[in-house]
């Protein structure tokens, strides 16, 4: 019997929108995907919400590298995350954008409220400030060691490596990653959220909410460590929203981006007539899931819920964290083309091949995921291919060759049992995707295809066919393969909802998991549609395809609008001379720099520079030295992190293995001046 019907808000984290949707966004995506369309064929009142989260300096950066406005460029990746979605079958019922009236509402009321309840707190804080470019610098523009644990080239809000977050000034060895300069320490005045107030409220909250215990260990760790002021101001230029009561100051991206969830809510509330206040209120009966990756729990397990209660709203029910994904075992890897786009997987790939992937590796729990490529041809392959989807197309011709596509429900002898332990096993599935089990599910779901299959073998209909009397035995185990295989597929819709469409059709008929678990096969006589192929295999080769077209991703990019126009005055005030580099060596702790000391030739007194040269993953040290290559000579000398700079070498190329120093004609030598 069905239970009563939930009422449940579900949301995955918002993705930035300053990039495209990658792979390793959808094992999230894709996660909470199953669970919504798993809900809803259950019968329970589920809404997905997500948006763009489309605050923040590294959005206002990238804008101004594009050479449009914030919003003409969270408007374009916003319309490009939708399609991405939406061609993975990420089924949203709403999907809005943290940049919106609903969002400013939301976020500037829970401030208010925050205010007006205590919450509060202004403190004047030293700043880094970039001397050369004369900015604040924003968290992301500083790196440095993690205070905490040391790890090298943090970013100035929260270390990637072991989870704490931090000020910017936290930071050891700080520096600018706009100038390379060492940043000076400036007085500023920030607003801050008292977390503290709340320890007694999250330890309760916690407690009431079944949680991962990896989970439960790293909040217990930072309860350990002490609930810290949130720092959630940030000065102009921002791209966010003014603090009511603190003009040039705006809110940090973290305060506005978990209020999008509310926000996108509105939206779907004001469009659909549903009424906001019954998910939101203090002791509402519906129920609100959150899916996030692991990095973010910080941010949703101690500052969400203590916002919320200390703004009076209802703390949520459930907050599930996924790990990371890796390909072939290492990082996503742009040189390697590991690093995948949803499009560029689109335009090779089905979308359901990585539904059923990730399904098959998902657990409840917090470890992260590989998808090896090879190991998805074959699993993919052999379950939905070579064990499901062959059941549909062994029976399906004899049942329309031999029966006018009508079923019996009268099963060849001894597979009744076989159909009757698959419709059991429903409640059992329902738990295992109820509870993220989803591996589990996808495995209890191939073994029934594997005893179905095992039934065919066993009877062999192709043989009976060849014999009149036989007949009816032909019908009894296409008709058990059919009625299985529409079991199956019903077990599996939440995960592959377009195979089961196409299924569907095919079997003319439709399920929810109540029909599933009813036990009733399809009706005597029931008529089938001509079987068309439902699904093919991977073929290597679109694989290799996909990983060829990923490399050339880091080389291409979007947009690269021409800069602003100098007059020639100005460029003939460059010096660019030949150059000898008569050193190159390796800069311990940068990824990209090689040192190169160049000598000038003599025209110029056989002057020696030292430059720092972004060109280490095209050259080895030993490649180039003794070549010539082109300096612009007279540059200001600049203060980097490893030293000062003393000039740079003119190179070209798209990045990766090709980047070229340009190289004169054989005749020229150290000093000539290039013109
Ligand atoms: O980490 C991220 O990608 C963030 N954009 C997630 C935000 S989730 C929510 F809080 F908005
Ligand atoms: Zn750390």
């Amino acid at each position: 019997m069905p239970g009563p019907k939930r009422k449940i808000l579900v949301t995955s984290a918002l993705p930035y929108a300053n990039g495209p949707i990658h792979i390793g966004h959808l094992v999230e995506y894709i996660q909470t995907d199953i669970w919504v369309r798993f809900q809803k064929m259950c019968g329970h009142d589920c809404i997905y919400i997500c948006a763009d989260d489309a605050h923040g300096t590294p959005i206002m950066l990238k804008a101004q590298q594009e050479g449009i406005t914030p919003e003409q460029l969270i408007s374009q990746v916003g319309s490009e995350h939708e399609k991405d979605f939406s061609d993975f079958h990420i089924q949203f019922d709403n999907y809005h954008s943290t940049h919106s009236e609903e969002n400013r509402a939301h976020a500037t009321k829970i401030y208010e409220r925050l205010r007006d309840n205590g919450h509060i707190t202004t403190k004047m804080v030293v700043d880094l400030y970039d001397p050369q470019d004369k900015v604040f610098l924003p968290d992301r523009f500083v790196k440095g060691e993690c205070p905490k644990c040391y790890a090298k080239d943090q970013y100035g809000d929260n270390c990637e490596v072991c989870g704490n977050t931090y000020t910017p000034a936290d930071l050891i060895n700080p520096y600018s990653s706009v100038s390379g300069a060492t940043p000076i320490k400036k007085e500023n005045l920030h607003y801050f959220f008292t977390l503290n107030d709340f320890k007694d409220m999250l330890h309760e909250w916690i407690e009431s909410t079944s949680l991962q215990p990896e989970i439960t260990n790293k909040l217990q760790e930072w309860f350990n460590a002490g609930l810290r002021d949130w720092d959630i101001s940030r000065d102009a230029p921002y791209f966010g929203f003014e603090i009511p009561d603190a003009p040039g100051k705006y809110f940090y991206v973290w305060l506005d981006a978990p209020v999008g969830y509310m926000a996108s809510l509105q939206q779907y509330c004001d469009r659909t007539g549903k009424e906001f206040d019954a998910y939101w209120k203090v002791g509402s009966d519906h129920e609100v899931h959150h899916f996030i990756g692991k990095d973010i729990a910080y941010f949703h397990m101690l500052f969400w819920p203590a916002m919320l209660h200390g703004a009076n709203y209802r703390t949520p029910t459930a907050v599930y964290c996924h790990g990371f994904l890796t390909v072939d075992g290492q990082k996503m890897s742009k040189s390697r083309g590991t690093f995948i786009k949803a499009r560029t997987y689109l335009d090779y790939l089905n979308p359901e091949y990585l539904r059923y992937y990730f399904a098959a590796k998902l657990g409840p729990d917090v470890s992260d995921i590989d998808l090896s490529l090879n190991d998805f041809r074959q699993r993919v392959n052999s379950d939905v291919v070579g064990k499901l989807v062959n059941i549909a197309s062994r029976c399906s011709g004899f049942i329309q060759k031999h029966f006018e596509g009508r079923l019996t429900s009268d099963f060849i002898a001894g597979s009744q049992q076989i159909f009757d332990e698959a419709v059991s096993t429903n409640e059992h599935i329902k738990q295992l995707y109820e509870s993220r089990h989803y591996s589990q599910a996808m495995r209890a779901i191939m073994n029934h295809a594997d005893a179905t299959n095992q039934v065919i073998d066993a009877h062999k209909p192709w043989d009976l066919a060849k014999s009149e009397a036989k007949m009816e035995q032909v019908q009894q185990v296409c008709s058990f393969g059919l009625n299985m295989y529409r079991l199956l597929i019903g077990y599996l819709k939440p995960v592959m909802p377009e195979l089961a469409e196409k299924s569907e059709a095919f079997l003319n008929t439709e399920t929810c998991w109540n029909d599933l678990a009813s036990g009733k096969p399809l009706p005597e006589g029931h008529r089938i549609k001509i079987f068309k192929p439902l699904i093919t295999r991977i073929e290597q080769q679109r694989i290799e395809k996909m990983i060829e077209d990923s490399k050339q991703d880091e080389i291409t990019s979007i947009s690269d609008p021409i800069m602003d126009e100098v007059i020639f005055d100005d460029f003939a005030k460059l010096d660019f001379r030949i150059a000898k580099i008569i050193q190159a060596e390796h800069v311990e702790g940068a990824d990209k720099l090689l040192k190169l000391t160049l000598d000038l030739g003599e025209p110029t007194g056989n002057i020696q520079r030292t430059v720092f040269a972004g060109i280490k993953s095209a050259y080895a040290p030993d490649e180039i030295e003794g070549r010539l290559t082109v300096v612009v000579a007279n540059l200001a000398p600049r203060k980097m992190r490893f030293g000062t700079s003393e000039g740079m070498v003119l190179a070209a190329g798209p990045g990766g293995k090709d980047i070229f120093l340009l190289q004169p004609d054989s005749g020229a030598t150290p000093g000539m001046r290039v013109k």
